[in-house]
């Protein structure tokens, strides 16, 4: 007995390695791991258990059925990281090209159900040639059956997605639907349509890499959100990542025990400029509030205006979007309203408490951006957040002007404790601006113009670039000194540990897609 499940087991390994040695050759030689070496870096040593290894394809066409391979193209099962369970599929490329057959795609949909009702995170490694060809709509079939899961797992547990070689066609549209997607430079790209019928149809000359390679999908279209220099990075990014998320949406959000020493932060005094228009880096901000070494950021190449990232504060997960000054002023426009919209989605799916830190000088103005839809992008965002039922912390360093005030997680929207710096200036629009429109005649009937001006400007100052008004509201709760302000979340985000708000009764809302 022991000896016929010995030679069984070495068949499986020899099959699913795609049939010996030079084919483990040729992907190493693409700079690839195998589909089950990466299942190996992915997980805790020895925690992976195998699923359907000795599943085959069905097909007879085209003398497929002289060619059959154990496990059908895929390796699937389960096994832990940082001992939490996580579900796993890993397309095997030198198995017909990773392609997906019927049986592939029931062994993916397998441990995508699994995934659902054992409430785990599942992670896709995705390197496959798409839709089996020989299969025809079979395969098309088995992919319309994981996008129907993709969907219905969407927000029950996290779905992520690696994409380690080719993935095209119809086939991106899974990870797309998943909540994050990692690419490896180099080796992997994504598209609908590839290079040769881009050339037939439009005459344009591109590569698969500069089409929907890792650079172009995270610094262009913002499809990935993360990018690693090779297979090993990408498969420990996942891990990390893995560090901030609960397992499913019922679940809290994981915490660490840390033993907190002096909380107080001297550096945060001096990080605003004294002219308030000279920028700095709000990643400074964001690293001296959080627990050391714990912020990864989210979509770090794409819509650089604005920052969105996991840390962890006091040991526990949160989400964290934040206007960044040093590049375009942190304006929000069209692509950093979608960004930041669909990260506070995902922390209000799974539970994931949400620190807004907010020095934006409105929405960014002009035909392009009205062109491209900044009222509906910029509603995404206003949507995200009026909707979000986590805990919500917001803190305003700098500028808060217009809507972007509204938007950016104000009191008036439903978030839980608002603080300001004594830098804040909160009004409806920067002093220049407001005061050539409300002293328009004055300044117009003035001996001295440009003096006026100034004057009615230092006045606008005084009065509204400052956050004590809106703390007289009580729309900040509390004007804080910045070396405070770690200190100050900490208990923040303690006492709303257990808040419990509901939304009207719905089937879902509408939101401006
Ligand atoms: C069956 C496939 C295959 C496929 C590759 N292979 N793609 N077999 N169905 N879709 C096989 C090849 O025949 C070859 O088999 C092996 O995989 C490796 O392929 P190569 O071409 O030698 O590798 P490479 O040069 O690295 O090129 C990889 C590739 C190319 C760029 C992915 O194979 C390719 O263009 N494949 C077709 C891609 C495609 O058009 N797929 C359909 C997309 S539409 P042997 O036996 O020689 O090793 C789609 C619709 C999804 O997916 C719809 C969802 C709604």
């Amino acid at each position: 007995m022991k000896d016929k499940l010995a030679t069984l087991h070495s068949k499986i390994r020899e099959s699913k390695l795609g049939g010996g040695a030079d084919r483990i050759r040729k992907q190493h030689e693409k700079g690839k791991l195998t589909a089950r070496e990466r299942v190996e870096y992915l997980l805790d040593h020895d925690s992976f258990e195998e699923i359907d290894a000795l599943v085959t394809h069905r097909n007879t066409d085209f003398g497929m059925e002289q060619q059959k391979f154990l496990g059908d193209g895929v390796i699937t099962g389960y096994g832990t990281i940082n001992r939490r369970l996580v579900f796993v599929f890993s397309q095997d490329f030198t198995v017909f090209g990773g392609s997906l057959s019927e049986t592939h795609a029931e062994k993916i949909c397998k441990i995508m159900d699994l995934a659902i009702q054992n409430g785990a995170p599942v992670i896709g490694l995705n390197d496959s040639g798409g839709a089996r060809i020989q299969e025809g709509v079979n395969s098309l079939g088995g992919y319309a059956d994981i996008f129907y899961r993709n969907t219905l797992a969407s927000g029950v547990i996290p779905q992520i997605s690696a994409i380690m070689g080719p993935c095209a066609g119809g086939a991106v549209y899974s990870p797309a639907i998943t909540d994050f997607i990692f690419m490896v430079e180099n080796t992997s790209y994504m598209f609908v349509t590839g290079p040769n019928v881009v050339k037939t149809v439009t005459n344009e000359e591109v590569s698969s890499e500069e089409l929907g390679g890792a650079s172009a999908h995270s610094t262009k279209s913002g499809v990935t959100h993360f990018t690693a220099a090779n297979d090993i990075d990408c498969l420990m990014k996942i891990r990390r990542l893995l560090q901030y998320i609960p397992q499913n949406c019922e679940d809290k959000s994981p915490r660490i025990e840390v033993d907190l020493e002096t909380e107080t932060r001297p550096k945060l005094n001096d990080l605003i400029p004294l002219e308030p228009n000279q920028p700095y880096d709000m990643c400074d901000v964001i690293n001296e509030l959080v627990d050391e070494a714990t912020f990864m950021e989210v979509h770090e190449n794409y819509a650089e205006n604005i920052v969105v990232g996991f840390a962890h504060l006091a040991g526990r997960s949160i989400g964290i979007v934040a206007n960044q000054p040093i590049s375009l002023a942190g304006v929000l426009d069209v692509e950093s309203s979608k960004k930041a919209a669909r990260f506070v989605r995902f922390c209000d799916s799974f539970n994931i408490p949400l620190l807004v830190l907010v020095d934006v000088p409105g929405f960014l103005p002009g035909t392009d951006q009205e062109w491209h839809g900044i009222i509906t992008n910029g509603a995404k965002l206003l949507y995200a957040f009026c909707e979000a039922t986590v805990p919500r912390v917001t803190l305003i360093t700098r500028k808060a002007y217009g809507g972007a005030y509204d938007v950016m997680n104000s009191k008036h929207i439903g978030a839980d404790m608002n603080f300001a710096w004594p830098t804040a200036e909160i009004a409806v629009m920067g002093a220049k601006g407001a005061t050539e429109i409300i002293f328009k005649k004055e300044i117009d009937e003035s001996s001295d113009p440009t003096g006026k001006l100034k004057e009615k400007e230092n006045e606008y100052i005084e009065k509204f670039a400052n956050p004590y008004l809106a703390a007289n509201r009580g729309f900040i709760d509390e004007v804080i000194e910045p070396a405070v302000s770690r200190r100050k979340l900490i208990k923040a985000f303690s006492m709303l540990e257990n808040k419990a708000v509901s939304l009207p009764k719905k089937k879902h809302g509408n939101i401006p897609l």
